[in-house]
C-alpha cells in the first residue's frame, strides 16, 4: 500500500458502507444539487470533459449531462457506480481512488468532487492528481459540506457525523477547503457557501440508515447536539438543522 492511499481499513469501510446504503443513499439525494447553479458557477462548456472523483450514484456529475462533451465518473465503490449507470447512462465509470487516476496528466477541463472530500481523511493527495489532470486553463469545483470556524464546534459535529456514518473522515471548516486547494497549487476564483434547512428523517432515512444507529445518533444530538454548530432546533415533531456547503472554483495561478 502507497501513502497516497486510504488505509485498507478505511477503504474496506468506505466500500462496505457504500455498498450497504447505495440503494438508499441513491433515493435520499436525488435532486439535492439542483438548485445550486452548478452549470453557471463552473463556467462549463460544451467541448469540456468533465471529471468526478467521488461520482457516486451520478447526483452530481449527471447535471452535465447536457452540457459537456464527454462525463468521466470515478469511485471506489462499484456498488454507488453501478447505479450510476442505469439512471446515467451517458458517464464512463472508472472504478478507482481518486489519489491516483488512471488519465493522461493535462485531459480534463474541469475536474470536480461533490461531497466526497469529507469522506478523505488526506484531502491533498486527491488534489493535486486532480490538478495533474486539468488541461492548463482548466478548473476545480469542490462542492462539499462544512463545518463552522470554530475548531470545538467542528470536532463534535465530526464526532457526529462518525457516529451517523462510520466512513465520514471530516467536515472542515472554509478555511481548511480553501487552504488544500491552494496547497494542491490553484489560485482561488470563485466560493459560495449554500445553507439549506434538513428533517433528520431525511438526512437518516429509515431503511438506508440501521435503526440502532439512528437511535445513536439521535441520543448524540439530544446531549451534544448545541455543541455541533449545525443549529440543531426541535419543531415539535422531528430535529431540524442548517447543512451548509462550500461551492469553491480554482484554477492555475496566472492569466486563465
Ligand atoms: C457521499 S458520496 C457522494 C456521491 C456523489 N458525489 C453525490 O454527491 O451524490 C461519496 C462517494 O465518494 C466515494 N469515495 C470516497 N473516497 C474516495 C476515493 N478516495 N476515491 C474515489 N472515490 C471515493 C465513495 O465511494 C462514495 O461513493
Amino acid at each position: 500500500m502507497s501513502e497516497n492511499h486510504p488505509t485498507t481499513s478505511h477503504r474496506q469501510t468506505l466500500t462496505a458502507e457504500f455498498a450497504r446504503a447505495a440503494a438508499g443513499f441513491d433515493r435520499r439525494t436525488k435532486g439535492r444539487f439542483d438548485d445550486l447553479g452548478v452549470l453557471d458557477f463552473a463556467g462549463v462548456g460544451p467541448g469540456d470533459a468533465v471529471l468526478e472523483v467521488g461520482a457516486g450514484t451520478g447526483n452530481f456529475l449527471g447535471l452535465f449531462a447536457h452540457a459537456a462533451r464527454l462525463l468521466v465518473a470515478v469511485d471506489l465503490s462499484p456498488v454507488m457506480l453501478g447505479l450510476a449507470r442505469r439512471s446515467h447512462p451517458r458517464l464512463g465509470l472508472i472504478t478507482g481512488d481518486g489519489a491516483r487516476l488512471p488519465l493522461r496528466s493535462g485531459s480534463v477541463e474541469l475536474v470536480t468532487s461533490a461531497q466526497t472530500l469529507h469522506h478523505v481523511a488526506r484531502p491533498l493527495e486527491i488534489l493535486k492528481e486532480m490538478v495533474r489532470v486539468m488541461t492548463p486553463k482548466g478548473r476545480l469545483l469542490i462542492v462539499d459540506q462544512v463545518a463552522t470556524e470554530r475548531f470545538e464546534e467542528a470536532v463534535v459535529m465530526n464526532e457526529l457525523e462518525v457516529v451517523r456514518d462510520p466512513s465520514h473522515a471530516a467536515s472542515r471548516p472554509p478555511s481548511a477547503l480553501r487552504t488544500v486547494v491552494k496547497a494542491a497549487g490553484l489560485d482561488i476564483a470563485d466560493e459560495r457557501i449554500v445553507e439549506v434547512d434538513e428533517r433528520f428523517s431525511e438526512w437518516m432515512l429509515a431503511g438506508e440508515f440501521p435503526p440502532k444507529r439512528i437511535d445513536a445518533v439521535q441520543a448524540f444530538i439530544g446531549r451534544w447536539g448545541d455543541a455541533t454548530g449545525m443549529d440543531w432546533r426541535h419543531d415539535g415533531r422531528e430535529w431540524r438543522f442548517t447543512r451548509r456547503r462550500m461551492m469553491l472554483l480554482a484554477q492555475r495561478p496566472g492569466p486563465s
